[in-house]
């Protein structure tokens, strides 16, 4: 009997790539040690057959249009991160470190989805008892949730077929197989396969579907990074395992905006909604310290308060240090390197510590005045003005430029009773000032620091 031929190929199990040989790091995602073998059956002798579907090209015209029917989940910060709700026959990925609270969120999102349909949570990770104690816990206790705990594909597809669920959640990816592919669960080609025929599923049978994806650091288990390019919409929940606030981030969505984000926070009771995440990321903010600032940021369409600090000591020993958490590093460095050459502030022999409290990250310009706001405060001793709040992006020549939706940012501001906004000076043009806050256009970073210091 002629033997099916297998060949061998390595897979980065970070980002997908392939590659014939096995390689110590990664080529394109720069990971070491990613590379695990996988055998794939031949290709040789298959053949593929054309003119089998009946589909055909269709006039734009022709295709009779119907409005997106959404469904809510009652957790407004889901549904709007979402674009506004749930589409019919979309397929949506959350990602997240393990025990950063995925399937938690989704156990709440399910009791108010459960009121108007069936849904059907299959887990691969915790049995069905599991489950339930924690619904209970979380005082989940919707009529038709349907559990099962299952991890064969085919097995699932069946039970799809017979519960004829209006939702359906698979938590997680990394737990599921096919007996299609010879894969271990949770091998790239496993993870892809899966997530392939569950698309198809969503799609043909318009089964709005999540799945769960667990990134890991290591890269020990598939990355979902490698399902992004397939699935309608990615979500990221993160946050830092000290802190009680999770995000959760919108990084694609074909149903709505991305950089939308929606704030939680984890208490004995499962997730509580965060509507106003300015006023608890100033909630412990020092006044009249040394290197605190607060800067309006933007995320998406929502403005959020938060506070950035930091610290500059002088280095005892040779090399300095330069920390920084929940912003870019090189940005960091950057503007150190304007304050050296353009203010002439000498940071060269100091340690530098920035940070963002409350474990937010934030990566936009508009923070970089804000950076060299707390960078030259720390390093003069001398407080920013109380009720002041700084945006804007800087230039390698010392300029300051103008950044996107700086009314919101102001309007924020104003709100939380700032009195003093320092803006770019392009962005202050025609712009509507809200009642009881100053602006102050800045053009240089010199300028700025003129303004906060008298320096
Ligand atoms: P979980 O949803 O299991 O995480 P994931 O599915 O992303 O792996 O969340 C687990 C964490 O959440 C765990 O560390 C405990 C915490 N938690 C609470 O603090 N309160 C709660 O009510 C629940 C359900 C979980
Ligand atoms: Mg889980």
């Amino acid at each position: 009997m002629a033997q099916r031929k297998t060949k061998s190929i390595y897979t980065c199990s970070n980002c997908g790539y392939q590659s014939p040989k096995w390689m110590g790091k990664c080529p394109d995602c720069q990971q070491w040690n990613t590379l695990v073998e996988e055998t794939v059956p031949s290709s040789k002798g298959k053949t593929h057959r054309i003119g089998e579907s009946h589909a055909k090209p269709l006039r734009l015209k022709e295709i009779a249009s119907q409005d997106e029917p959404r469904k809510q989940c009652g957790i407004s910060e889901l549904d709007r991160v979402l674009g506004g709700g749930i589409v019919a026959g979309s397929f949506t990925l959350i990602g997240g470190d393990p025990g950063i609270g995925k399937s938690t969120l989704l156990l709440q999102a399910i009791d108010q989805l459960s009121r108007n349909g069936k849904t059907l949570y299959v887990t691969g990770e915790e049995s069905c008892l599991q489950v339930k104690l924690r619904a209970e816990r979380l005082g989940v206790n919707p009529e038709h949730l349907f559990l099962l705990a299952e991890t064969a594909l085919e097995t699932i597809f069946d039970k799809v077929r017979d519960v004829q669920p209006d939702f359906l959640i698979i938590d997680s990816i990394q737990t599921m197989f096919t007996t299609q592919i010879e894969s271990a669960p949770g091998s790239v080609s496993q993870v892809r396969e899966c997530a392939g025929q569950l698309m198809q599923q969503a799609k043909n049978s318009n089964l709005p579907t999540f799945i769960v994806g667990h990134v890991t650091k290591d890269g020990s288990i598939a990355g979902p990074r490698v399902l992004e390019h397939m699935v309608d919409t990615v979500l990221y929940f993160e946050g830092d395992p000290g802190h009680p606030y999770r995000i959760l981030r919108a990084v694609k969505n074909r149903f709505g905006s991305t950089n939308e984000i929606g704030v939680f926070q984890m208490s004995d009771c499962g997730l509580r909604e965060v509507k106003n995440p300015s006023e608890i990321f100033l909630a412990e903010r020092p006044e009249d310290a040394p290197g605190s600032v607060v800067i309006p940021s933007v995320e998406g369409s929502r403005p959020i308060l938060v506070e950035l600090q930091a610290l500059v000591s002088s280095a005892p020993y040779g090399t300095a240090r330069r920390t920084a958490m929940g912003i870019d590093h090189n940005r960091v460095s950057l503007l150190v390197a304007v304050l050296e050459k353009k203010v002439g502030m000498s940071l060269l022999s100091h340690d530098i510590f920035v940070n963002v409290a409350g474990g937010v990250k934030i990566d936009e310009p508009a923070a970089d005045l804000a950076i060299l706001a707390a960078l030259a405060s720390s390093h003069l001793n001398k407080s920013v003005p109380r009720r002041t709040v700084v945006f804007g992006e800087i230039g390698l020549a010392g300029e300051i430029r103008a950044v996107s939706q700086p009314e919101l940012r102001i309007k924020e501001a104003a709100r939380l009773g700032f009195e003093r906004c320092l803006l770019p000076t392009s962005n202050s043009k025609n712009l509507e000032t809200p009642s009881g806050i100053t602006l102050c256009p800045v053009a240089t970073a010199q300028d700025a620091l003129d303004q906060l210091f008298d320096h």
